[in-house]
């Protein structure tokens, strides 16, 4: 996986160079073909950056009404459960911002049914975000973490969702969590204009060694697995990058 790293000493620093990123890539798109249509990561990495794209002074340079959020997987709750992603970017972005309740597209996984509502995303996905090439949905940004096992979204490892090429949104039941979600496919993915990894902890480690001292190599972890045609972008903290590599080290893997 060819990605362009970069490693910030904490956290913070790490989010607020994210939100620099994300305000990038906001205004190329709109520059581009007048919206945004970007795919939200869940987990806790992402908080702080969507709290900072919330603050006043980010907030008022973005027009909000031509941004369209996606989300790149939900666990199969509410949307006010706490584990739900997009209820976290609710309480941390989405209802701090005056983005229209229309523009905002979560997946309903508190439905029954989890094919059905990976069908209707699918179907929502490809009607309000232009398609790529083969027609697939091209996101101009998605946002993905990396699970300490190298899955990303939800496509973990061992799960039938890898070999899923036929959908863009499936439902997968994931045993190392006891539980089903909905998520995006290599596909989408794939086709996106940027992908923007974020990742922090010491937990990550290993996954990130991997990535980068075998960039080419035959893929080890499903976040390896896409052949990535946008620009893949690897940001990391001081404690996932590990000693090898110094903070602020913009390296092309
Ligand atoms: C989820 C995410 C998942 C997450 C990674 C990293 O629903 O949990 O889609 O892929 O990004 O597990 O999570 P952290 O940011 O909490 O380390």
């Amino acid at each position: 996986m060819q990605a362009e790293t970069r490693v910030f000493s904490d956290r913070e620093e790490l989010a607020r160079a994210a939100a620099r990123r994300w305000l990038d890539i906001y205004r190329e798109s709109v520059a581009r073909h007048g919206a945004f249509y970007v795919a939200l990561a869940g987990g806790s990495t992402p908080r702080r950056l969507y709290r900072i794209l919330a603050c006043p002074d980010i907030s008022a340079a973005v027009e909000w009404q031509r941004v369209h959020f996606f989300f790149g997987d939900e666990r199969a709750v509410p949307p006010d459960h706490p584990e739900s992603n997009f209820g976290m970017a609710r309480e941390t972005l989405l209802e701090h911002v005056p983005v229209p309740e229309g523009n905002v597209h979560r997946m309903e996984t508190e439905l029954r049914g989890m094919d059905a509502v990976a069908s209707r995303y699918e179907s929502l996905l490809t009607d309000i975000v232009p398609a790529g090439g083969e027609g697939i949905p091209q996101l101009d940004l998605i946002l993905l973490g990396i699970g300490p096992d190298g899955h990303t979204a939800s496509l973990f490892p061992g799960t039938d969702i890898l070999q899923q090429t036929g959908r863009y949104v499936a439902p997968v039941y994931v045993e190392q969590k006891a539980c089903w979600r909905v998520s995006v496919t290599l596909p989408v993915i794939e086709e996106a204009r940027h992908v923007l990894f974020l990742v922090a902890g010491e937990e990550k480690q290993p996954v990130v060694k991997q990535l980068l001292t075998d960039p080419g190599g035959a893929p080890v972890y499903p976040v390896q697995m896409p052949h990535y045609r946008g620009s893949v972008e690897l940001y990391l903290d001081a404690a996932a990058a590990g000693p090898e590599l110094s903070t602020e080290q913009a390296l092309q893997t």
